[in-house]
């Protein structure tokens, strides 16, 4: 069973699509431990609730990065999580952290990627007239929003989106891959090979692109 962290800043609903799938019995990892920059998120309410260990790392209390980044390596280990999911986890992190988590730690970003890197990427996509946006799972290298991508879902941009109703068709989306690019990993279907992840799975043979409808 691969116990995993997960580490948010806001609102969580992609970490409770991650509470709800660990659910199963049959699925193939644990959550050890949730942990916050803010105090305040509300993801950490989800977490209680389900009874959860918590953990709040607020960087404001850190004197740079190196400092906040060591806190939350030494909190992850602690709790005996061998994998991290960020899920809405605001903070740049930095490369001796990331690099010591090398291909064990994996994000959701709301776009295909490459395409629209980084934040209001939302608008971002209805503001360049693209018909199609997504969302990708993908693990975490130095670079930000890079790194080799696990899972993606389509999404159509319809003409009268706005950024809200657009986020949220994504997010359903979100919800199904997160969880899906977990159970992989966690069942030693992924392989990084240079900068792409290999998925090798019957359900999946395509490298688990998923294309729905909605
Ligand atoms: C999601 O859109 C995710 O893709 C991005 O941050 C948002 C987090 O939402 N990285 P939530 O906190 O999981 O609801």
């Amino acid at each position: 069973m691969m116990k995993i962290a997960v580490l948010i800043s806001g609102g969580g609903t992609n970490l409770q699509a991650l509470i709800d799938a660990c659910k199963d019995p049959a699925f193939p990892a644990e959550i050890a431990i949730v942990i916050s920059n803010k105090a305040d998120a509300f993801g950490l309410e989800r977490a209680k609730k389900a009874g959860i260990p918590t953990a709040v790392v607020n960087h404001k209390n850190f004197d740079g990065r190196e400092a906040f980044d060591a806190e939350l390596d030494k909190v992850i280990r602690a709790s005996g999580a061998d994998f991290v999911c960020l899920a809405g986890f605001l903070r740049i992190l930095t490369d001796g952290f990331v690099n010591g988590w090398r291909d064990k730690m994996i994000n959701i970003h709301p776009s295909l990627l490459p395409s629209f890197k980084g934040l209001h990427v939302q608008q971002a996509a209805i503001d360049a007239g693209v018909k199609f946006s997504g969302c990708t799972v993908h693990f975490v290298v130095p670079e930000m929003d890079a790194g080799p991508i696990i899972v993606q879902a389509v999404v159509p941009i319809h003409q009268n989106d706005t950024e809200d109703t657009l986020a949220a068709r994504i997010l359903e989306q979100e919800h199904k891959i997160y969880p899906l690019a977990l159970k992989l990993c966690a069942e030693g279907k992924v392989t990084v090979e240079g900068n792409k992840a290999i998925i090798r799975d019957e359900a999946h043979p395509d490298g688990a692109l998923m294309n729905p409808a909605g």
